[in-house]
């Protein structure tokens, strides 16, 4: 099955052929004057040299496509462009393909890949900030438009369950002498930011620490079985709290799997030449001659003998290379989806991986994003000024989901249980919507009351659509009204079939650029398309029974369709509202 862009994108390269031109020139967009055509080509532009007048090309070309049965119309306009406007019948039949095709008209790769994806990446104890957020709304949807699309794919957590956060808890649970088969998730939080501050004031319990970061990393019996408690009750409370987001991991591996593998990758490092003492550290130097910035090197073992953030990194990357079946098939890529303020880290630790021959050239990509900003223009803090918990900020979502509902006159007749899942639904919608209908490298601002209003650009407004669509067809099936053959007749079910058919265009951007906001854009103008439809073009009471089945059909796609790319985004829709 193919979209009408690219079927008419082969016709008119066959026309330019035959003019004995390029075919690449027959490249098709849409029309960027929908009232008078539906796509446009403006190859002949580009064909005209110094001597042809691209007009006279255009012409051409245009004369030739004339008998295309497709076509209601070929125009030329302007200096040069084809304007393509389709038959009913061929947008009819597209559209009648689509609503019978369980993907809504989204194609597979043609050669899929094994793909890796690192996001969220929280840390034992230590709270969530908006990075993390931002990473597990962004890196779930990512993971998902890959694995639609047909790529073999692994979401891996990479739990921050290493470093010297560990060592602070080790030693301030000893020294409040809390049982560790007791220990909560209260006490995590509670003594982690205790013990950070302590530390920094306090050099012999930072130096008490560091020894205990290092004893637990060299392997010490009872650390061992204190850190094996804090990641568990960590992980357990995580795990909840990302559910309730919608984001679920396959693998939940940590930055301390990466620990086995530390020592034969430094002796690996030494024997290539690349690891270097400096200062009493061992670094790997990554820049290049070509470099327009400074690039600094990697440090792999810090001066005191830890291994540090990014020699975790490096070292993860080799255990990538067996985590898909059957063994043996490494991955084809590896996608970090964190914070854009650690841009340069990645920088290090893929060139580091290139040299080391660790991974392919251009397998590891990093996949930054701005970050989520307070009214003050700094990285959103709750009103006490702490970093946001996870829990919380859901809480306060759905809190105002709520409130809401019961404002717009919504779900009234819910059961309370009903009602509870609706507003949980609604507040997950506004969270993630709002983040991903920006392109993932702008910064924005945290404002729930425009999240949550049910009008404008919005997962609330877009829950409510599609819940619309679904009460008109349970309304339709109880008047025993049944779908039918698509026949397009008025240009509002025009305009519907084209968006519809627009859908495969932009799943392949969201998957090439790593961009879910093209499938937010998508759902909201599906939902905007519809809305006009419906206006203009009865459904249940619509005069011939064939054109009440035909516009059943087009409500029943632009439901499935709109389903699938909320679901890309991570986005349930409830049945009622
Ligand atoms: N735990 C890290 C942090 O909180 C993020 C991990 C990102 N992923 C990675 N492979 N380094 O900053």
């Amino acid at each position: 099955m193919t979209d009408l862009k690219r079927i008419l994108g082969e016709a008119v390269s066959a026309a330019f052929a035959a003019e004995g031109l390029p075919s690449e020139l027959g490249r098709v967009g849409p029309s960027d004057r929908p009232d008078l055509a539906d796509f446009q080509s403006n190859g002949a532009l580009a064909a005209a040299k110094a001597k042809a007048n691209p007009r006279e090309i255009a012409i051409r070309v245009a004369e030739r496509l004339k008998a295309d049965p497709r076509l209601a119309s070929v125009e030329v306009a302007g200096p040069g462009f084809i304007n393509l406007k389709l038959t009913d019948q061929a947008l009819s039949e597209r559209a009648g393909e689509i609503a019978a095709d369980p993907r809504s008209g989204g194609e597979l790769v043609t050669a899929p890949r094994r793909v890796l994806v690192d996001y969220a990446g929280p840390n034992v104890a230590k709270p969530m900030h908006v990075g993390h957020l931002r990473a597990s709304i962004i890196g779930e949807a990512i993971k998902r438009i890959y694995r639609w699309r047909g790529d073999k794919v692994i979401g891996d957590a990479h739990f921050g369950d290493w470093g010297f956060q560990m060592g602070l808890l080790i030693v301030a649970v000893g020294d409040e002498g809390i049982d560790p088969a007791a220990l909560t998730l209260e006490d995590l939080e509670r003594l982690y930011p205790q013990a950070a501050g302590k530390a920094k004031a306090d050099t012999e319990f930072r130096d008490r620490a560091r020894r205990a970061t290092a004893a637990l990393q060299n392997g010490r019996e009872d650390y061992r079985a204190l850190w094996r408690r804090f990641v568990e009750v960590s992980r357990t409370a995580l795990q909840r709290e990302f559910h309730a987001l919608g984001v679920d991991f396959d693998l939940w591996k940590g930055e301390s799997d990466a620990d086995p593998l530390m020592a034969r990758m430094i002796e690996d490092l030494r024997a290539k030449g690349l690891l270097v003492p400096d200062q009493g550290a061992e670094i790997v130097r990554v820049a290049r001659d070509d470099d327009k910035r400074e690039v600094p090197p990697l440090i792999v073992v810090s001066s005191e003998g830890s291994a540090m953030y990014g020699a975790t990194d490096l070292a993860t990357i080799i255990d990538r290379n067996a985590v898909f079946e059957p063994a043996g098939q490494p991955r084809d890529l590896i996608l970090y989806v964190v914070d854009q303020r650690q841009a340069d880290h990645f920088e290090q630790v893929f060139r580091a991986a290139y040299l080391a021959d660790y991974a392919p050239a251009g397998s590891l990509e990093h996949i930054g994003f701005g970050t989520m900003n307070g009214v003050d223009g700094k990285p959103f803090k709750t009103r006490e000024g702490g970093v946001l918990k996870l829990h919380d900020l859901i809480t306060m979502a759905t809190d105002k989901a709520r409130e809401r509902l019961h404002e717009a006159g919504l779900g009234a007749e819910l059961s309370p249980e009903d009602f509870e899942a609706t507003a949980h639904k609604v507040a997950v919608a506004a969270l993630k919507f709002a983040d991903l209908s920006n392109f993932r490298g702008t910064s924005y601002v945290f404002d729930l009351d425009r999240f949550m209003s049910f009008e404008g650009k919005t997962g609330p407004y877009l829950l409510y659509q599609s819940v619309r669509i679904k009460s008109l067809l349970r309304r339709a099936s109880e008047q025993g009204a049944t779908a039918g053959p698509v026949a397009i007749t008025e240009p509002a079910e025009r305009d519907l079939a084209l968006t519809l058919d627009a859908f495969d265009q932009t799943l392949i951007d969201a998957y090439d650029k790593r961009a879910p906001h093209t499938i937010a854009e998508h759902a909201y103008r599906l939902a905007q398309t519809f809305s006009k439809f419906y206006a203009a073009c009865p459904i249940l009471q619509a005069g011939a029974e064939a054109s009440r089945a035909s516009r059943l059909t087009l409500a029943q796609a632009t439901l499935a369709q709109l389903e699938q790319a909320m679901n890309l985004l991570g986005i349930e829709t409830p049945e009622r509202m």
